[in-house]
């Protein structure tokens, strides 16, 4: 069969994972799809940049990213780049198009998500987005398919690597803010700008990626309430570990019923103290971990690598895997068009 001809917009510490996992299971990958993927073009902003031994051929390289997406031979858009514009852009494009789009863009989904799966309907064409919460573990894909015949009630969790490296060096080291910051930063866990990371915006589109499929309702980062791990000092940690606990960011999403009986969602991010016993307590170093409640399935953890370019790239590449395959069957995922649309509680007062 003819190849999959795939589309990379960003070669930074995800993408050049992408390339190099593309590089090194082509054999594999080719099987599982039933036909072999091949990278036509790679977007980045800085053509001149050092970019290793990066198994690809360098005149592939481009910076005009809209060129690329618009090429006829292009079937598959891998976006990672990050931000809002210009991405949002770009993917409404591709998407129109008809071409499939895998993003790990949690920033865009959480802000404009509903414009993303517009166009996909409108183009009739696959969005994936399993990178973008979670980084490598695999839980989109369940909530959004196998828990689909289910009614989830609460998901909670830990879903930002950066806060969570910075919270247990400070536990376990008592490394200072500053210093755990730049480790997190040097092992490329943080966000371009780490302010998403330490004020808790990076895990308040997280939290609404997880309502919106969770409750089939669509929640934006503007309907989360808010708060970062900027606040928690060197002593609020060792208070917490002398009270046998310790300090971790959470998103705290879940279903609720108003006082006139009206079902609604709330959705929270902040560091909360909990015991050393309970599970999340153990969930150190960049991992992240997120329970999910449901009525019949009763509780579920998901626990895994929470960022970092390879594992992010594991997940890039399993949603790649899926859009090809369904490409090569003709089809596609309708994503979001049946949502219920409960009520948003708001939390200004948690
Ligand atoms: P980086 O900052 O390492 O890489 C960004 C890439 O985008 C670079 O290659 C850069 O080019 C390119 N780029 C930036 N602006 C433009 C532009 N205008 N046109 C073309 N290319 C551009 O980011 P990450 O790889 O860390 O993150 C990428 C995405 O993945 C983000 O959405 C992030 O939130 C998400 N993500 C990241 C995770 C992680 O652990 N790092 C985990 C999960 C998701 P150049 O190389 O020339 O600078
Ligand atoms: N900056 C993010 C984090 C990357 O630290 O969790 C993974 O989404």
């Amino acid at each position: 069969k003819p190849a999959v001809r795939v589309a990379l917009l960003g070669c930074g510490t995800v993408g050049a994972e992408v390339v190099r996992l593309l590089h090194d299971q082509a054999e594999d990958l080719t099987a599982r799809i039933g036909a072999p993927l091949e990278i036509v073009g790679i977007a980045v902003r800085r053509l001149g940049r050092d970019r290793g031994d990066l198994p690809v051929d360098p005149s592939i390289f481009t910076t005009d990213a809209l060129g690329l997406i618009k090429r006829d031979d292009v079937d598959v858009v891998i976006e990672v780049v990050g931000g809002i514009e210009p991405a949002r852009t770009w993917l409404v494009e591709a998407l129109r198009a008809g071409k499939s789009v895998v993003t790990a863009n949690k920033a865009l989904l959480a802000e404009d998500g509903g414009t993303l799966h517009d166009a996909a309907a409108e183009g009739g064409a696959d969005l994936f987005y399993e990178a973008a919460v979670a980084g490598a573990i695999p839980l989109l894909r369940p909530l959004r398919e196998s828990l689909h015949g289910d009614r989830i009630n609460r998901v909670t969790g830990i879903v930002n690597g950066t806060t969570n490296f910075i919270l247990s060096s400070m536990d376990s080291s008592g490394a200072g803010f500053a210093e755990a910051l730049e480790e997190a930063t040097a092992l490329g866990y943080a966000e371009a700008d780490p302010t998403a990371d330490v004020e808790g915006f990076d895990a308040g589109a997280k939290a609404a990626i997880l309502a919106s499929l969770a409750f089939h309702t669509r929640v934006t980062a503007a309907d989360v309430y808010r708060e970062g791990i900027t606040e928690v000092t060197a002593a609020d940690v060792a208070s917490a570990r002398d009270m046998g606990s310790t300090i971790k960011l959470l998103c705290i999403a879940a279903r609720g019923v108003d006082a006139d009986g009206t079902e609604s969602v709330s959705v929270r991010v902040h560091p909360a103290m909990i015991p050393r016993s309970h599970p999340l307590a153990s969930v150190g170093d960049a991992y992240n971990a997120v329970f999910v409640e449901a009525e019949a399935a009763g509780q579920l953890m998901f626990y895994g690598r929470g960022a970092g370019g390879t594992p992010t790239a594991s997940a890039v590449l399993g949603d790649v895997v899926a859009v090809s395959r369904n490409r090569l069957a003709g089809t596609w995922a309708p994503s979001e068009s049946a949502y219920a649309k409960l009520a948003i509680r708001p939390m200004g007062d948690a």
